[in-house]
């Protein structure tokens, strides 16, 4: 099973950006937890593959969702940072895709400013995990292969 895992705009900076709203975890802390719990649920006859990608760019993340979906991909995890709240033309690309999106957010976007409360992707994904920081990856990729959290 192979599980793209796509940041966003800004979520580069994570571990210096705002800290008491997004915490001190990097994306490369992140990222290397994810490919761990990976390797701890394959199985030989499952084995899960995981890569992320981040970009600053609305048509990058368009052209790796494409190219996901034309390849090899079998879900995705996504936060889209603030294309989030703007972006049409991710909510097309996710609906394209036609594949599992766990929809992710590190902080509690209702607590926050109301713009941040409408997700333009919120209707068409398998499901969100919102506020609960760098956990919110590893609870959705737990989702995503069908693991029990054991
Ligand atoms: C975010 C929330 C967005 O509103 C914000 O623009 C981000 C990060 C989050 O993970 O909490 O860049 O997606």
């Amino acid at each position: 099973m192979r599980i793209d895992v796509l940041h966003g705009p800004n979520l580069n900076l994570l571990g210096t950006r705002e800290p008491e709203i997004y915490g001190h975890t990097t994306l490369a802390d992140i990222e290397r937890a994810l490919v761990d719990l990976a390797r701890g649920l394959s199985t030989p006859d499952r084995p899960i593959d995981v890569t992320c990608f981040q970009s600053n760019h609305e048509g990058a993340l368009i052209d790796r969702i494409q190219a996901g979906a034309a390849g090899n991909i079998d879900a995705f995890i996504f936060n889209p940072g603030g294309y989030t709240h703007t972006s049409v033309a991710l909510r097309d690309a996710v609906i394209a895709a036609a594949l599992p999106v766990v929809e992710v957010h590190l902080s509690n976007v209702y607590a926050r400013e109301s713009f941040r409360h409408r997700s333009l992707i919120a209707d068409v994904v398998r499901g969100r995990i919102i506020g609960l920081g760098a956990q919110g990856y590893l609870l959705a990729l737990r989702a995503l292969i069908g693991a029990d959290g054991s």
